[in-house]
């Protein structure tokens, strides 16, 4: 099927039809934020399952009975997803956590009122591309990716949905009021974990000691997280996400040009 039949254009990017309803984007547009709210923002493919993992385990102070209970998208719910209005999102204790993909210039009259707390990952475009790739072969409600290059042209042109990942990157990048908003990349989260997780608790006001601090890194590292059910969406029937084409946690890996050579980072390429 084509673009045209799968996706809905919303604020000029493409969105899936079947995860975006017209009322699920009401919602969102509705959304009551609080100022304590943490909003992880993403294009995808750029280690929003990973926040979703990192950031409750910060909040629970290392317990991991959250993570290791409830399944991600409902433990950090997906705002302009139409599961999200069915959630109860306003009866949930404060602090709450949720994610978005939605460029800057597509947030809420309510969102820029209240400024939540923002943590923006972003990841460098080829493996973002070579990860969207893989994805967009897999979820049964992405439009098939054809060939690499068709696919490149795609992404290049912003055909992809959530729009250009350019567009994306510059309008987070040059948000007009950034005090609440902290930027991270997915490189820097390879190279050194338990250092991204003490620079996410410290934006989180959450002082942890280095004990707990390593035991989250730890937890979080690509080959034991890959493991948790409740994230690694091997709960997804197979019919949307077909685990035989492509895993959801495919490779985990993050091109760093500094430290290259080191074991710690290797390039995910055109693979
Ligand atoms: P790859 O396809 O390159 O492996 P998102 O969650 O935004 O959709 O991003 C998915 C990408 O993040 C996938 O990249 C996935 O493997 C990677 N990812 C998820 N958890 C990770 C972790 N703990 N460590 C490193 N990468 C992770």
């Amino acid at each position: 099927m084509t673009e045209e039949e799968m996706y809905a254009t919303y604020k000029g990017v493409y969105l899936p039809k079947v995860v975006h309803s017209s009322e699920s984007l009401k919602y969102y547009e509705e959304f009551s934020f609080r100022p304590d709210d943490i909003l992880i923002v993403t294009y995808p493919k750029s280690g929003t399952t990973w926040m979703q993992e990192i950031v409750p385990l910060i909040m629970s102070q290392g317990d991991p009975e959250l993570v290791d209970t409830v399944p991600n998208w409902d433990r950090v719910p997906w705002l302009e997803e139409t599961r999200a209005c069915n959630l109860n999102l306003d009866q949930r204790p404060s602090p709450r956590v949720f994610i978005t993909h939605f460029q800057y210039n597509m947030m809420s009259t309510g969102f820029f009122k209240v400024k939540p707390r923002v943590i923006y990952v972003m990841r460098n475009p080829r493996d973002v591309f070579t990860s969207y790739f893989h994805f967009s072969g897999m979820a049964s409600y992405l439009v098939t990716p054809g060939t690499q290059t068709e696919f490149l042209h795609k992404f290049l042109d912003g055909k992809a949905i959530f729009g250009s990942w350019f567009d994306h990157v510059k309008g987070w990048m040059s948000a007009a009021e950034q005090q609440h908003i902290m930027y991270i990349s997915y490189e820097e989260m390879i190279l050194d974990l338990e250092a991204s997780v003490t620079r996410i608790a410290q934006f989180l006001d959450t002082p942890l000691d280095s004990e707990m601090k390593r035991k989250i890194a730890e937890r979080c590292v690509f080959k034991n997280m890959k493991k948790n059910k409740m994230s690694n969406y091997s709960l997804v029937p197979s019919e949307f996400m077909d685990p035989n084409v492509s895993e959801f946690l495919r490779k985990g890996k993050g091109y760093c040009r500094r430290l290259e050579e080191s074991s710690n980072c290797s390039r995910g390429g055109l693979l």
